[in-house]
């Protein structure tokens, strides 16, 4: 009787061995997936969404697919990427909206395998201060070329942007420089695509002031009518402004309601 408990005492101890040193294999393997985690995947995460939005918004123009490829191919020759990290790169921008949304996934192996983090996913907001695409812009990039359909997940991004900018600091600082809606109506894109091609150039992109003065708080100074009259006879050394009726009009009453 002794001899027998005594073996399965034996083999009870033999099986606790092998689990501790299981959990400890478990644990330390936990540990370097985390440590890749924050060491290496989320900072180059990180970088990467960081590079595409301040490109966007430094050059002032949208990108495309083409442009996110030629990307990635640079950051792969530079050995930055590496080919056993997959990067899927989204990026979305409505059309009138001057905000866009930056995604980057991203997963490899690491610590020659012992650690592979889960996929690690980085979102960065920006402000395009550009032209604004005429269609929404909603891609997916992956260098292995699979490509998910997420043609209908467009409004679902429109939401993510709208409810991100409510709450991120910075992009409440970039609606207070640009000093007006993010959201334009369609009388109000035409407006500002008006504004574009013949007032921008002298009273500056923000139409805080350039050559000519700032547009900001007009209405504090003239009526409507007195804005349109100076874009139809020109003031000082402002020349007249050859417009159709139509953007004349939206004209004036974006500018009124600048403020
Ligand atoms: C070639 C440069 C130039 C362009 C283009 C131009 N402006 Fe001006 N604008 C000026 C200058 C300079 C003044 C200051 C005139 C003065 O008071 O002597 C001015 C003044 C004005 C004023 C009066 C501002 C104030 O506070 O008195 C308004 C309004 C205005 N511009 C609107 C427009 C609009 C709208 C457009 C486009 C449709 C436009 N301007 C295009 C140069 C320009």
């Amino acid at each position: 009787m002794r001899v027998i408990r005594l073996f399965f005492k034996g083999i009870w101890m033999v099986i606790k061995f092998i689990l501790s040193i299981l959990i400890l294999l478990l644990f330390i393997q936990q540990v370097l997936s985390w440590a890749a985690y924050f060491a290496i995947v989320k900072p180059k995460a990180n970088d990467i969404a960081q590079d595409i939005t301040s490109y966007i918004q430094i050059n002032e123009r949208y990108i495309s697919k083409e442009w996110v490829h030629n990307y990635v191919t640079a950051r792969k020759s530079s050995g930055y990427i590496k080919d056993s990290e997959h990067i899927t790169i989204i990026y979305s921008q409505p059309s009138n909206d001057r905000r866009f949304e930056v995604t980057v996934y991203l997963s490899g192996t690491y610590l020659s395998g012992l650690a592979d983090p889960t996929i690690v996913v980085v979102n960065y907001y920006g402000v395009n201060y550009g032209d604004l695409p005429e269609e929404g812009i909603y891609f997916n990039y992956r260098p292995d070329g699979y490509e998910p359909d997420t043609s209908t997940s467009m409004k679902i991004v429109e939401k993510v942007i709208v409810e991100a900018a409510v709450d991120e600091p910075s992009i409440d600082e970039d609606l207070a420089y640009l000093g007006t809606d993010f959201y334009f109506t369609e009388y109000e894109m035409k407006a500002i695509e008006a504004m574009q091609s013949s007032c921008i150039a002298c009273h500056g992109m923000t139409l805080e002031g350039l050559v000519g003065p700032s547009l900001i708080n007009l209405n504090e100074k003239y009526s409507k009518d007195e804005i349109l009259e100076i874009i139809v006879n020109g003031k000082g050394n402002m020349p007249a402004m050859f417009l159709d009726e139509e953007s004349k009009i939206a004209i004036v009453e974006y500018l009124y309601s600048l403020n």
